[in-house]
């Protein structure tokens, strides 16, 4: 029969649904927010009402996806943070309604221990291979990077993280820069591929130890721009590729320089990519490069579980439901949240 888990994920603008028997993926509903694009950004508020009317018709549909009836769930599993108040209420609020009704456990989950368990689904879209541990995780998100010791499904450890902007907030604002829409980063990543990336030179930090930073190099984007639209008004235009594969270029430069140190310190040579920059194509081939320089065993995730998704929510509600981590009925969810 197998451990049938419902997972819920409503940390930021996508509310998404998915059903897991073990670590078999049945379905996996994500519902976007286009009311933001107008806005350039996530709205928190507009993002908590699109949750509220989403949220139903998500799980109704994770569920007729995968084939499974409500009596069948053996619990939920749900983000509690990090993330917006607004949007984590939605999640929360609807876990404990929904588990009360049923009456089986409810399973708190970290928003950002989920992104690093993708690698443990099974699915039509995974390899089939799984990282063992301990494994370096380089989490790229829209609000974080960080560079993670996972010791085991439940114990990970941050070895280095950015002192201000996370690498996605580096390709959205600099996308922003450029006139691209919002989110920018998958902008530059296709723009990208048709520039030539070492036609612009952008500066890079220097931090000690393993920490990032990215907001000099929005610095430098930006007043480069301003410098080269004072000779020529058309610059961006004329030369958006270039700029966009410059961009990214110094982006993934900097996250492998860390990296790199990381995995030496660590000792370990598996590393695994994970959040919503690993979609990035030229991140998975520069990371393929190094692997192979290396030596390292590299985990990628699919494409469909790079950004915000409940399949991630609910393969980590597995793990701690084998270990009997069930959440109290009077929880409260995290914007802030740790591990
Ligand atoms: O993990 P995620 O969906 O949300 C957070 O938890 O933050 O990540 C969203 C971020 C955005 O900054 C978006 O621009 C970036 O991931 N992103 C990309 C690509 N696809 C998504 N950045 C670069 N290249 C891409 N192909
Ligand atoms: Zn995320």
């Amino acid at each position: 029969m197998g451990t049938v888990i419902l997972g819920i994920e409503s940390s930021c603008d996508d509310t998404s649904a998915a059903v897991t028997r073990d670590r078999q993926l049945l379905s996996n509903v994500i519902a976007g927010q286009e009311v933001h694009r107008k806005y350039g950004g996530v709205v928190p508020e507009l993002a908590s009402r699109a949750h509220q009317q989403n949220i139903v018709p998500v799980v109704d549909r994770a569920l007729r996806e995968a084939g499974v009836l409500p009596g069948e769930i053996d619990a939920l599993a749900f983000t509690r943070g990090p993330g917006l108040l607004g949007s984590l209420l939605v999640g929360t609020s609807f876990a404990k309604g929904y588990t009360a009704a049923l009456n089986i456990p409810m399973i708190e989950v970290n928003h950002l221990q989920a992104h690093m368990m993708v690698h443990f689904i099974q699915s039509e879209q995974s390899s089939g291979s799984s990282p063992s541990f301990p494994f370096l995780s380089l989490l790229v998100s829209g609000g974080h990077t960080q560079l993670v010791l996972v010791r085991d499904y439940h114990t990970m450890e941050i070895i280095g993280r950015t002192i201000d902007d996370a690498a996605g907030e580096a390709f959205d604002k600099c996308a922003k820069l450029l006139g691209l829409p919002y989110p920018g980063g998958p902008h530059v990543d296709r723009l990208a591929q048709q520039g030539e990336a070492l036609r612009f030179k952008f500066s890079k930090p220097r931090i000690e130890g393993y920490d990032y930073s990215f907001s000099g190099l929005k610095t430098s984007f930006l007043y480069f721009l301003r410098d080269r639209q004072k000779e020529d008004p058309g610059f961006i235009e004329t030369n958006k590729a270039d700029l966009a594969a410059s961009l990214q270029h110094t982006i993934i430069e900097i996250l492998l320089h860390k990296l790199r140190l990381a995995m030496k310190h660590t000792g370990t040579n598996q590393v695994a990519l994970a959040g919503g920059v690993s979609a990035n194509s030229g991140l998975r081939l520069a990371m393929e490069r190094e692997a192979e320089r290396y030596g390292w065993e590299l985990f990628i995730p699919p494409f469909s579980f790079t950004t915000d998704n409940a399949a991630m929510i609910a393969i980590t509600g597995y793990y701690r439901y084998l270990k009997g981590y069930f959440s109290s009925d009077d929880i409260a969810p995290l914007a802030r949240m740790y591990f």
